[in-house]
């Protein structure tokens, strides 16, 4: 367990350093339960709000709420805690200090639930204010599905042959919600069944993967090709005559050939 939270701690870092965590923005949950052999717990009892079955009993690291990623990079147990969701799935109680977890609680755990539910491996979910994909989410056009359905995906896979190759799912976009509301952590869910990242219109992202590590990858490299668009349009703005061009469609067919690309998440 040691080793996971270690990288929770090396994930926070990297999100400070790249500017996508300021003062106490972002937040994370990794599902622990392989290290802890289930105990009813005694101490305070913390309602959830929402019944989640499937992760009843279940044990997770969340981040505090209104604690920087940059401190917690740190000290981890500080600005964070480890908590059990009780057996009837409706609560939470705190596995030693108590630390209390992040406004966004319920867009992870319900994504959590989400997982259980479908015998996924992947443990964990990270929600980041990446700089260049929040800027692009302020583009209606680009968000639209009618000019091209995942016009987004097409334009960020098209930047660079890795975007496609590591973020292979792309991008779904969620409609701008209040933060921390059920209604944000229910579009998210309605989402992420069929992608591993998605865009929080105006607020960030919020992605999942296999461990802190692979969330992270995926929304570095989708980040990554938002800015090469962006830096691309700094050209057009002085040449409006050229746009950047893109990788063609037949490009991309290939690296999704070679690559043998999964269309759905793997499990
Ligand atoms: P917390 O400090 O409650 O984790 O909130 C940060 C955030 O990014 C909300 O969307
Ligand atoms: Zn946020």
């Amino acid at each position: 367990m040691e080793n996971v939270i270690q990288s929770i701690a090396e994930v926070c870092g990297y999100i400070w350093q790249k500017g996508w965590g300021e003062r106490n923005g972002g937040n994370l949950t990794v599902n622990l339960t392989e290290f802890f052999t289930s105990d009813v717990l005694a101490g305070e009892q913390h309602p959830l709000g929402v019944t989640l079955p499937h992760i009843a009993g279940q044990y997770f690291y969340v981040k505090g709420t209104q604690k920087r990623m940059r401190d917690l990079a740190h000290k981890p147990m500080e600005n964070g805690c480890i908590i059990r969701i009780t057996d009837d799935g409706t609560a939470y109680k705190a596995v030693g200090e108590y630390v209390p977890p992040t406004s966004e609680l319920p867009s992870h755990l319900m994504v959590q639930d989400y997982l259980q539910h479908t015998g996924s491996a992947y443990k964990a979910t990270l929600h980041t204010h990446p700089i260049e994909l929040v800027a692009l989410s302020h583009h209606r056009a680009l968000l639209d599905d009618s000019v091209r359905p995942n016009r987004l995906t097409h334009t960020l896979w098209s930047m660079i042959p890795e975007t496609l190759a590591f973020a292979p799912l792309g991008i779904g976009i969620v409609p701008y919600q209040v933060p921390g509301s059920v209604e944000l952590a229910q579009e998210t869910l309605s989402k992420i069944r069929d992608y591993d990242v998605v865009l929080w219109e105006k607020h960030g992202v919020f992605a999942v993967g296999q461990d802190i590590m692979d969330a992270f990858d995926q929304v570095d490299v989708l980040n990554k090709a938002a800015r090469i668009y962006l830096d691309a349009l700094t050209y057009t703005a002085a040449h409006p005559d050229s746009e950047p061009e893109g990788m063609t469609d037949k490009a991309m067919q290939d690296v999704q050939r070679i690559f043998n690309l999964p269309k759905q998440r793997p499990c």
